[in-house]
């Protein structure tokens, strides 16, 4: 696997490959590399024959308070495992690379609609940090396929809708959420949990298979909902949202008409925010 660092490197190489006809996908992270990441890569080696990882810590979708600056950065064991899953070529550039005018005043892409709300609510211009980024990767990539986690559901439903809206000839490939045996969604935050906080924290996916349960057995969201917050209290977890959606324009639920929905939840465990989903299908 080769590293690139520069924008110019990282052209000449795609555009050799895609003299040769070759398919290219895309893999964007911000590294420190887990399971769940590596399943995209895997995806991503299924659907093309140049497979492209992109690991920035963008700064663009951080909040003031947020973990920018104690992000993990791990690249050596990132292009271990990168390599190890097929991957064909790492493009790691630094922040003056992509934004060298400065984050502050970049151009930046809106998403509308499905980007309101939830994360989107709670992590104010959080997902035009992310459309931005993404946006700027499809472009210096030019991508045929990309693949993204349903761990990051809403952030699957803003690049869908940017790809729809913006035209980029990508094809976007959502992955299933890869969790830890006892059910915790891998995470690079899960890093930031004590061993005390760990043992608690599947209990943010056991609080979805209970609400998903709830709503199979025909309860009505609100109550399927309250009762879950309550659960996610006693199991010491500081809830930011649990919400029943429509599973593609993420609208509010219409109990009478939907036939599927999603369940989303943001909850804080110590110095962790973690986020987790599940579909459903409505009886
Ligand atoms: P990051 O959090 O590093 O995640 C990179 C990709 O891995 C995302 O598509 C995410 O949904 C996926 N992923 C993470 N954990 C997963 C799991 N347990 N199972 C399946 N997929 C998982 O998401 C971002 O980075 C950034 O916002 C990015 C899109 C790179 C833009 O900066």
């Amino acid at each position: 696997m080769r590293t690139i660092h520069a924008i110019a490197d990282l052209r000449q190489a795609l555009g050799d490959a895609r003299r040769q006809g070759h398919r290219i996908a895309l893999v964007p992270t911000m590294g420190n590399l887990h399971a769940g990441h590596l399943a995209l890569i895997e995806s991503a080696r299924a659907r093309a024959d140049l497979v492209v990882a992109t690991i920035f810590v963008n700064p663009l979708q951080f909040g003031p308070n947020e973990d920018l600056d104690k992000y993990p950065r791990t690249l050596a064991e990132d292009q271990a495992g990168l390599e190890a899953a097929g991957c064909d070529l790492l493009f790691a550039p630094d922040t003056a690379t992509l934004y060298p005018r400065g984050f502050e005043s970049q151009t930046r892409i809106s998403v509308r609609g499905v980007s309101e709300g939830l994360c989107g609510g709670s992590r104010p211009g959080h997902f035009d940090g992310v459309a931005t980024i993404v946006a700027m990767l499809f472009n210096l990539v030019q991508p045929d396929v990309a693949c993204f986690g349903e761990k990051d559901y809403q952030q699957l439903a803003v690049i869908r809708q940017l790809v729809a809206d913006l035209h980029f000839p990508i094809e976007i490939v959502g992955v299933p959420i890869v969790r830890a045996e006892d059910g915790l969604a891998l995470s690079s935050r899960n890093g930031y949990l004590s061993a005390e906080e760990r043992a608690k924290a599947p209990g943010l996916y056991r609080t979805l298979c209970e609400v998903r349960d709830a709503l199979q057995a025909g309860q009505p969201a609100q109550q399927a909902i309250d009762d879950g917050l309550s659960r996610l209290a006693e199991r010491g977890f500081d809830p930011d949202y649990l919400e029943v959606r429509h599973p593609l324009n993420l609208r509010p639920l219409d109990e009478k008409n939907d036939t599927d929905a999603v369940i989303l939840v943001a909850a804080r465990l110590g110095p962790a925010r973690l986020i987790d989903n599940l579909t459903v299908s409505l009886p």
